[in-house]
């Protein structure tokens, strides 16, 4: 949902070329979070006031046209060094009007870019904001919510009462008026060589990188020493001075680079030392010192920002030698559910310790119910593994879409545990959904695959998935994790149940060989290929099963409703005769997903009703089964598994299906039309 990214090197001469370059990497690293259009805003071409001149280069469409463009301005002296320069560039993921240049990031104050500002997330009140501006005489330019942010900084200059404001002060004020979500960064004529950063809702972090020593691991927060009231009041405080104790820099002043950013895939390359922001936090950067400030200290603050260092390695959120991220990350997946267990499951003494949870199990054992809260694909996960969180943890388990729980106002009691289940950690749906289960005073947990992720830190506590980054726009190895991290939370519940000990070995006996068989149905992407070329023109694309392997259909349908943009539909096969059946001719193409488990009798009932009315059933199931195979117009064959897994490996050949069709249609993978990653607006 939008990608920022901004880089500020401090006494480290970059040229023209070089700093383009870094921007357009960055946003080349986000640009799976939006792409319909892009820009930056540079130190402009006159040496002698380079400072004082902002230049901006926007350009619709992806990341690979607006570097092309920004080659084609003449004006550019490529060659021009910086020795100080703070440059942002913004991948936008369209909100409020369409894509276009005028429309795409950063927006600016006014003609004379005085004020130029990148945003993700969604402004609430723009239009009250922006009438107001406009009755003071304020032009905009653009459709955009973010237009008002850029207007609003510079009437709150231009109204200054006290000649030397800080421009952390400014946009402190600003925050102020906002309501919604955002990630902001500033930029200004005003204030030449210096970055200001605030973020509320929508994720931000920035990166430090310097040959020097730096002069502290904990960035001491600033709080206002006045309370602020109004606006007239804001324009008189004043920061407390800032000494070398409270910033970061680089000792002696010397040479430092700042990276901010969305995540931090477009920071790793460059460092692996960063700060997550905390909501609210305004940090800034002014001769090289990065400061960060609140206006209130509330009991539960953190007084400090760590510097932390990321795990995460630049090979990892590489393509390497797959044509597509999402193909990468689906033929990751023996490894990402073998990182999922690492140092959880204990295979010889059949224990599972999920570290995160241990010092909540007591409460959670004790809670009234188990509340599954996810979006998309999240939920799926939920969903597949509804039925044995039920069997191990003996405790009603609600599954619900964020969207949906917050619509009904569902009643949550404080003796409730309720599980937010998000790839990015950062799902507006999900993050309020959790907000809303916290007011309640339910134990929130987290179950996210990203460290810092606003999830992450807002719930009581939590399990990191450990997939490695996920960059394809479809989720696919997240699921897989996903789904494992659950039915590990339910292995943890059970440990003392005497009469689930034999359940709970076979289980982990399953989990042990997974990543092995996991092998062997990615073995069959020739074969699913091949499937994909007889299918890739059809309109329409029917996915049936239930049991343990329901979530399985929504899930598949989902991936290739969102890559190929064919119509796709997950059915119930118990719902069948109660309406779908109506769509069954010898035309159209209907998967079915037929395993050997509990519901394998049922699922061949809707077999018989399927061929009865001349469907043509491609049949995905398991290795041994003739029965199926005899009804199938085509089978794949899958590996037998236990029951309450099976769905990790049946959901695999149609993620495959879903990549070959997306390609076959001549259609971008990790690039699908009108989507993005991270979904940071409701
Ligand atoms: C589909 C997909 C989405 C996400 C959903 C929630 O492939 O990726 O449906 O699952 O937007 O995102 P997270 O998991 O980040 O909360």
């Amino acid at each position: 949902m939008c990608g920022i990214f901004a880089y500020m090197n401090y006494r480290v001469p970059r040229t023209r070329k070089e700093i383009f370059e870094t921007l357009i990497k960055g946003l080349q690293r986000l640009e799976y979070r939006g792409y319909d259009s892009a820009g930056v805003a540079i130190d402009g071409n006159n040496h002698e006031v380079k400072e004082r001149h902002i230049q901006l280069v926007k350009k619709k469409g992806k990341v690979k046209a607006l570097d092309e463009e920004l080659y084609k301005q003449d004006s550019m002296d490529l060659k021009v060094e910086f020795e100080t320069h703070f440059g942002i560039a913004h991948t936008r993921w369209a909100t409020h009007g369409v894509p276009s240049a005028v429309n795409s990031h950063p927006q600016r104050s006014d003609k004379g870019n005085e004020f130029v500002v990148i945003h993700n997330g969604i402004i609430t009140n723009y239009k009250d904001l922006r009438k107001f501006l406009e009755s003071k005489g304020y032009e905009f330019e653009s459709e955009t919510d973010t237009e008002a942010i850029a207007k609003l900084i510079k009437y709150v200059f231009d109204n200054r009462e006290i000649e030397d404001i800080t421009f952390s002060t400014l946009v402190e004020r600003v925050i102020q008026q906002l309501e919604g979500a955002f990630a902001l960064v500033f930029k200004s004529i005003h204030y030449p060589g210096e970055a200001v950063a605030t973020r509320r809702g929508s994720p931000l972090l920035i990166g430090v990188r310097s040959k020097y020593k730096l002069s502290t691991e904990q960035i001491p927060i600033l709080y206002r020493t006045c309370n602020i009231e109004n606006v007239k009041n804001i324009c008189k405080t004043r920061m407390k001075r800032l000494d070398s104790s409270t910033c970061l820099h680089a000792v002696g002043n010397k040479a430092v680079e700042f990276f901010f950013a969305s995540d931090a895939s477009a920071i790793i390359e460059h460092t692996n030392r960063v700060i997550f922001l905390e909501d609210d936090d305004i940090a800034a950067v002014a001769d090289g010192k990065l400061s960060i400030h609140r206006v209130k200290r509330s009991a539960s603050d953190d007084p400090s920002r760590a510097i932390q260092t990321l795990q995460m390695e630049l090979q990892q959120i590489m393509k390497g030698n797959f044509s597509a991220f999402m193909q990468k990350e689906i033929f990751e997946q023996p490894e990402s559910v073998f990182n999922t267990m690492r140092g959880r499951v204990n295979f010889e003494t059949n224990t599972v310790l999920l570290g995160g949870l241990k010092d909540h199990l007591k409460e959670i054992r004790r809670c009234r119910r188990l509340i599954v809260i996810g979006c998309g694909t999240s939920y799926h996960a939920a969903v597949a593994t509804r039925q044995v969180l039920e069997e191990l943890t003996e405790l009603p388990v609600m599954v619900e879409l964020a969207s949906d729980f917050l619509d009904r106002n569902t009643p949550v009691f404080r003796d409730d545990v309720c599980f937010f289940i998000s790839q990015s950690g950062e799902t507006a749906d999900t993050l309020l959904a959790l907000r809303y289960c916290k007011d309640r005073r339910a134990l929130t947990v987290g179950v996210t695959n990203t460290v810092g992720s606003s999830i992450s830190r807002e719930t009581d506590c939590g399990v990191h998935i450990n997939a490695g980054p996920e960059i394809g726009v479809a989720s696919t190895k997240a699921y897989t994790s996903q789904f494992i991290s659950l039915v590990m939370f339910g292995l943890m519940m059970s440990e003392d149940r005497i009469s689930l000990q034999d359940r709970r070995r076979e289980i982990i006996r399953g989990l042990r060989a997974l990543p092995e068989l996991i092998k062997e149905v990615l073995a069959l992407e020739e074969k699913i290929h091949d499937l994909a070329l007889e299918l890739y023109t059809q309109r329409s694309l029917l996915v049936m099963g239930r049991g343990y392997n329901y979530a399985t259909c929504l899930e598949g349908a989902l991936k290739i409703k969102e890559i190929t943009y064919m119509h796709s539909e997950g059915i119930l096969a118990g719902e069948l005769k109660h309406g779908p059946l109506a769509l069954i001719d010898k035309q159209m193409p209907v998967i079915m997903v037929i395993m050997k488990d509990p519901c394998f009798a049922k699922c061949q009932n809707a077999l018989q009703q399927v061929t009865a009315r001349q469907g043509r059933p491609i049949i995905l199931c398991c290795k041994d089964d003739t029965e199926s195979s005899k009804f199938a117009y085509k089978t794949i064959e899958l590996p037998h598994t236990v029951d309450c897994l099976q769905g990790i490996l049946s959901v695999i050949p149609l993620q495959l299906l879903s990549f070959h069709l997306a390609v076959l249609r001549g259609y971008d993978v990790d690039f699908p039309r009108n989507l993005a990653k991270s979904v940071t607006v409701e």
